[in-house]
C-alpha cells in the first residue's frame, strides 16, 4: 500500500479550485481494498476522488482522500440481445465510450464527451442527450469502505434517480466504486429524441438521404454539440451544469407557463421515486437563469458561462467561497422572479 501522502489537487478538480489534501493515497489494485478500510477507521470518513469533474473543494481538506486510479475494461459476457461490459472505476468515462464504439459495442454513444471517471458515473447517475447511464447500467461492485466488504448491486438497487443515486445520498465516506458493468443492447436502436440531437447535420442529414445512422454518427454529434455549448475544462475551468433542471409539479408549471409563456420545459419521464411521471415537469435551469440576465456575467474571479447559463466558470485564482457567492446570488434571482428553488448538482466537499 502506497504510503499517505499531502496532494495539491487544483488540477484533479475540473473548476479549478486551489485545494490540498493533507493525507491521500492512490488507490490502483484492488487488493488495497481491505487496507483502505483500516485506514478510514483510522483517519475517519474517506473522500473518494474519481475524475474531480463534479465537486467543489475548500482550500484544505482534513479528511482521508482516496484518488482511484485502477484500469481495465473487459467483455464479460456477449449473446444475440446484448453485450456485457466491466471497467474499473478509474477509467476515463469518454475514452471508456470510444473504446466500446471501437470494438463494436454501441450503447453509450449519447454519453460521449462526458468529463470524469468510470466509476463517478454510477454516483450521479451521468445523463445527456436522451440517455441516463442507469437505462445501461448491469450493476455496480462497489467496497463498503466502513464495513470492510464488497457489494455487487444490481441497478435496481442503486436507487437511481435523475443526477441521484444511493451513492451520492449515503454518508461520504461509505462507498467506494471498484467497478461498473454495463448491459449494452445488441439490436441497433439508437436514441435520437433529444432536439439538439435530431436537427444535427450528422443526424437529419443521414435521415434524409435514407441512410441509417450510425453509432459513430451519433457519437460524433453529441461530441460537436458539446463542444458547441459547453467550456472544456482544460481550457475554463468549470464543473458541467452547476445547477440540477427542477422538477416542479404539473400545476406549478402550468401557473409558470402563463406567466413565461417562452418557458422551456419537459414532462418528467424519469423522476424520483415516489413521483408520479405525468404529474411532474422538469424545467430547462438554463432558461431560468439566462431570463435573469445571468449569462456571461461575471463576480470576481468567478462567472456564468457566456452560451450555457447552466455552467459557472473559474477564469483563474477562485476559491469554493467565490463559487458559493455566485451560485447563491443566481438561486435568490432565480427564486425571486419564478418562485423555483435551484439543487446544486456538484457535491461540496471539505
Ligand atoms: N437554455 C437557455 N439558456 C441557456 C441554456 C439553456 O435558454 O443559457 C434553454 C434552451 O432553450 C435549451 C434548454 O434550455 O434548449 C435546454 O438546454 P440544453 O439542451 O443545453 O440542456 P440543459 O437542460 O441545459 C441538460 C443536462 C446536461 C446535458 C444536456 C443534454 C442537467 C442539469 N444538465 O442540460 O448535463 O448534457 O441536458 O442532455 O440535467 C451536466 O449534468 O453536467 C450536463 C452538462
Amino acid at each position: 500500500m502506497a504510503p499517505l501522502t499531502c496532494l495539491e489537487l487544483g488540477r484533479f478538480n475540473t473548476l479549478g479550485l486551489k485545494s490540498q489534501a493533507a493525507r491521500a493515497v492512490r488507490f490502483t489494485d484492488r487488493s488495497q481494498l481491505p487496507a483502505l478500510t483500516q485506514l478510514a477507521a483510522q483517519h475517519g470518513p474517506a473522500f473518494v476522488l474519481g475524475g474531480g469533474s463534479n465537486i467543489v473543494l475548500e482550500a484544505q481538506l482534513q479528511r482521508l482522500l482516496i484518488k482511484v486510479e485502477t484500469r481495465g475494461v473487459r467483455l464479460i459476457h456477449e449473446d444475440e440481445q446484448h453485450w456485457l461490459v466491466e471497467a474499473e472505476a478509474g477509467e476515463n468515462w469518454h475514452d471508456f465510450v470510444r473504446y466500446c464504439l471501437k470494438e463494436g459495442w454501441w450503447g453509450l454513444e449519447n454519453l460521449a464527451l462526458i468529463p470524469g471517471t468510470v466509476g463517478a458515473a454510477p454516483v450521479q447517475n451521468i445523463g445527456a442527450y436522451g440517455i441516463e447511464l442507469d437505462q445501461r447500467l448491469h450493476s455496480v461492485l462497489a467496497w463498503n469502505l466502513t464495513e470492510g466488504r464488497l457489494v455487487e448491486m444490481e441497478g435496481n438497487d442503486c436507487g437511481f434517480a435523475y443526477r441521484d443515486s444511493l451513492f451520492k445520498r449515503a454518508p461520504l465516506g461509505r462507498w467506494l466504486i471498484v467497478a461498473v458493468r454495463f448491459r449494452l443492447p445488441r439490436p441497433w436502436n439508437p436514441v435520437l429524441e433529444y432536439p439538439d440531437l435530431r436537427k444535427h447535420p450528422r443526424i437529419c442529414g443521414r435521415d434524409a438521404g435514407g441512410v441509417a445512422v450510425t453509432a459513430d454518427d451519433v457519437f460524433e454529434a453529441v461530441c460537436e454539440i458539446r463542444r458547441s455549448k459547453l467550456p472544456d475544462p482544460a481550457v475554463l475551468s468549470n464543473a458541467g451544469s452547476f445547477f440540477k433542471n427542477p422538477i416542479v409539479p404539473a400545476a406549478q408549471y402550468q401557473s409558470l407557463v402563463q406567466r413565461f409563456p417562452s418557458l422551456v420545459a419537459y414532462p418528467a419521464n424519469h423522476v424520483s421515486p415516489g413521483h408520479a411521471a405525468s404529474a411532474h415537469y422538469k424545467l430547462a435551469a438554463g432558461w431560468l437563469i439566462d431570463q435573469c440576465g445571468w449569462k456571461g456575467k461575471r463576480l470576481g474571479p468567478v462567472g456564468v458561462h457566456e452560451r450555457q447559463a447552466l455552467v459557472l466558470v473559474n477564469y483563474g485564482g477562485a476559491t469554493a467561497e467565490d463559487i458559493r457567492s455566485l451560485s447563491q446570488a443566481i438561486r435568490q434571482d432565480v427564486y425571486d422572479r419564478f418562485g423555483v428553488l435551484l439543487e446544486q448538482e456538484p457535491v461540496a466537499v471539505a
